[in-house]
């Protein structure tokens, strides 16, 4: 079992931990606060919450988390340390020695920083190859994106190694060729909040309308495109170069306050506190947090939908979950098929959820067509398949609801063969949390030729795949509620 030793457990620190520990590894937390486990715990609480939502497919189970006085105790055999105390350089610097006494010679450190360059934190260390900069970003739950910086005495083989980590969690390394203070994110964060302040000291714009210009517009349009495919899709099909044509000479107009940095006054700071206060504080930061999460969750989860961007990472880790698994297996690999096959083992979303607070019903019928197009995948019915012109299209659904099912549930799917002849595919699907029975689904399914969009035979190996599973299933018993006309009770 992998273990990563995090080193100061605040609001970083404790999303690493998360992050670490819902993905199946074992967590030591080293902070000198004996509140540190209090804490964490509603970091974890959240963690919990949000981050399973964004894989169509579970995390592994938990690894075990411990907290630590004792930095040998701490950091002895890991696999990572993640240093995440406060952003001064004196504090890094005593760590770093303290963690490098104890550590494997082979570890991964990797720090936090928001604003120093590896080479700084390096100055002095026993093992300076051993040290990067991974600077994740918040919540570090969520947020894909990790920087990793290397300085040129940083081990390269290691900060591969630890990109290749940082993937298997399902965060993005992104590497910073050049060190520089800052790195890209906070470099480019700086530039906007340095406009804001003005924009609010002049009396130009309020923090609420500041706010507004963001997330009703260009913030859309970053979380998607970033900056430069923004610009290049604005330049229409000239694409790029009329973008700059067009807009670069306009940067030379007195638009921007270019370094100038407004004085943090008394008086600055009110202002920006009592407009702050008026726009958000009718909620708790707990409420904002549990509303961050839910949007972050959301708008990641549509992008996954298009492939695209943060989507795209959370994909790669989906398929990596399923790899190995009989979520990501062909019939042909599996052994024994006599039982129902799991179809999927999946985290209830916080976007599956109603107003009631459990999984709309709609979802129980997404669950069970994921179910079924796994079902298809798993005797050959895949992509490359649909791609020569044949699919099964689905004829009829009877959902039975039996029990509820809340957001952050682990849900499994469990599937039987009815019938599994020629162009005709009768499936029935049973949902269960643990051992509770939620819902069954039953599924007639009909092969077609994506041309002639008519019933068509399928490809000998489906069939070959499927005779075996139906013949297997042939000697359960039928399923209890099968074949049930809607409203007939037991
Ligand atoms: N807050 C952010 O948005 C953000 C984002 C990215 C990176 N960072 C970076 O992460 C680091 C931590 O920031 P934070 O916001 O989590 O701060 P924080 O104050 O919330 O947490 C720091 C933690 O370190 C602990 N600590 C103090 N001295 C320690 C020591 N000697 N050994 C072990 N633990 C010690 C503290 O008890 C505290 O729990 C900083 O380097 C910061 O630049 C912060």
């Amino acid at each position: 079992m992998t273990t990563a030793a995090i080193i100061g457990g605040g609001v970083i620190g404790g999303g690493w931990a998360a992050r670490f520990l819902l993905n199946g590894w074992n967590v030591r937390v080293f902070d000198p606060d004996p509140e540190a486990d209090a804490k964490l715990a509603p970091v974890l609480a959240q963690a919990r919450r949000a981050l399973p939502s964004l894989t169509d497919v579970a995390l592994p189970p938990e690894g075990v988390l411990t907290f630590h006085n004792d930095m040998a105790e701490a950091v002895s055999g890991v696999d990572w340390i993640q240093e995440s105390v406060p952003e001064r350089l004196e504090i890094k610097h005593a760590v770093l020695a303290s963690v490098q006494a104890h550590c494997p010679p082979d570890a991964i450190i990797g720090s936090s920083t928001s604003g120093f360059k590896p080479s700084e934190l390096q100055r002095g260390a026993a093992r300076p190859g051993q040290i990067m900069v991974c600077h994740p970003f918040n919540p570090v739950y969520l947020m894909p994106l990790i920087e990793v910086v290397p300085s040129p005495q940083t081990d390269l083989a290691l900060v591969e190694k630890a990109e290749g980590i940082l993937r298997t969690l399902g965060h993005f390394p992104l590497r910073v060729r050049k060190e520089i203070d800052a790195h890209i994110a906070d470099r480019f964060l700086e530039a906007v909040w340095r406009e804001a302040l003005w924009l609010v000291k002049d009396g130009v714009a309020t923090t609420e309308e500041i706010d507004e210009a963001i997330r009703m517009g260009f913030g859309i349009r970053w979380a998607q495109m970033g900056l430069f495919d923004t610009y290049r899709t604005a330049g229409g099909e000239a694409g790029m170069r009329h973008f700059m044509a067009q807009f670069g000479p306009a940067l030379k107009w007195p638009w921007t306050k270019l370094m100038d940095v407004p004085e943090f006054t008394d008086e600055l700071v009110d202002l920006i506190a009592g407009q702050s206060d008026a726009q958000s504080g009718h909620m708790s930061i707990s409420q904002m947090l549990a509303a961050r999460d839910d949007n972050l969750v959301g708008m990641m989860r549509a992008l996954k939908a298009n492939n695209w961007g943060a989507g795209a990472v959370m994909n790669a880790h989906e398929a990596a979950l399923r790899e190995g698994t009989v979520l990501g297996a062909h019939a042909d690999d599996l052994e024994d098929v006599s039982a129902p096959i799991l179809t999927v083992r999946r985290a209830v979303p916080l976007d599956w959820t109603d107003y009631n607070g459990h999984m709309n019903e709609a979802r129980y019928l997404q669950a069970f067509g994921d179910a079924t197009d796994r079902f298809m995948a798993l005797i050959g019915c895949d992509a490359e398949y649909i791609a020569t012109g044949g699919s099964y299209f689905t004829a009829e659904t009877h959902i039975r609801h039996v029990d509820e099912a809340l957001a952050g549930a682990t849900i499994e799917v469990r599937t039987q063969v009815l019938v599994g002849a020629g162009k005709k595919l009768h499936l029935f699907h049973e949902m269960f949390e643990g051992d509770r029975l939620l819902a069954t689904g039953e599924h007639f399914l009909l092969h077609v030729s994506l041309e002639t969009r008519r019933p068509s035979e399928p490809s000998p190996a489906i069939v070959t795949a499927l005779d075996r599973i139906a013949a297997a299933h042939a000697d359960l018993p039928m399923p209890e509620g099968a074949g049930r006309a809607v409203g007939q009770r037991p």
